[in-house]
């Protein structure tokens, strides 16, 4: 066996623990609708809450979700404004939920950056969730480049670059190995996601655009990856 993951997740069954979404579609499930752009992000969050909720029987460990990319900035300031404010109050609204649910939050990127209120709600609900046995892993103002960058330069400083020195200061480096990425909306590439973790991940790229996803889509994606044999560049 060489480096990198070994079995998908050490039990043996080749079941999924952890699985990160591009959510794309918001925008043009709106126009499709007539509806402003900010309609398609509600739906969105609607979208997000019901996995939320669903994760429980799909026996993850982990969902890593991507909900603002460091290239999101370029948005319209009123389309930026939305976002944050979704963001509040689906934190706001929530929490309980998580807690109810044993979901622990967890948050990738650049986060810090954030306007503050947001911080302050994010770090509180960390706090909360703290203990909950699934993870809810969501990348706000997120590049994979970016998380590429500040992890070599850490290891750079502690005098080891190595690709296992670096992994180990990844945002993610205490979740799952990644098992399977999907996008939905019918676009095929990686838009900065994720990039180091997609090493070895599966890819599913879904036609449905992301306010009309379900937890039976996911339940779908699962049991294909569980009948999908990995190899991991070995024979
Ligand atoms: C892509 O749709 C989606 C986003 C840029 C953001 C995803 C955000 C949400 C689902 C809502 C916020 C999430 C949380 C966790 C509160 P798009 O606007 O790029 O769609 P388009 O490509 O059809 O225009």
């Amino acid at each position: 066996m060489g480096e990198g993951p070994t079995d998908t997740d050490g039990r043996g069954d080749g079941r999924a623990r952890h699985v990160a979404i591009i959510m794309d579609g918001n925008g043009r499930w709106a126009k499709k609708r007539a509806m402003p752009r900010s309609v398609g992000h509600q739906r969105g969050v609607e979208a997000v809450r019901r996995l939320v909720r669903g994760l429980g029987p799909m026996g993850l460990d982990c969902l890593t979700l991507y909900a603002f990319s460091s290239e999101n900035w370029k948005r319209s300031e009123d389309e930026v404004d939305d976002l944050m404010n979704l963001m509040r109050k689906f934190i706001k609204s929530d929490l309980p939920d998580f807690v109810a649910n044993d979901v622990k939050l967890k948050i990738i990127g650049d986060w810090q950056g954030l306007a503050p209120d947001i911080v302050a709600m994010l770090e509180d609900a960390l706090a909360q969730t703290a203990d909950g046995s699934k993870t809810l892993a969501v990348a706000l103002n997120y590049g994979g480049q970016d998380e590429i960058a500040r992890a070599a330069a850490k290891a750079a400083a502690a005098g080891e670059i190595t690709a296992s020195a670096i992994e180990a200061q990844l945002d993610t480096n205490d979740l799952p190995p990644l098992d399977l990425l999907i996008r939905t909306s019918g676009e095929i590439r990686l838009s900065n996601f994720l990039l180091w973790q997609a090493a070895y991940a599966e890819m599913l790229f879904i036609d449905t655009l992301w306010p009309d996803f379900k937890p039976e889509h996911l339940a779908q994606a699962l049991n294909d990856f569980a009948r999908r044999e990995r190899r991991y560049g070995g024979r």
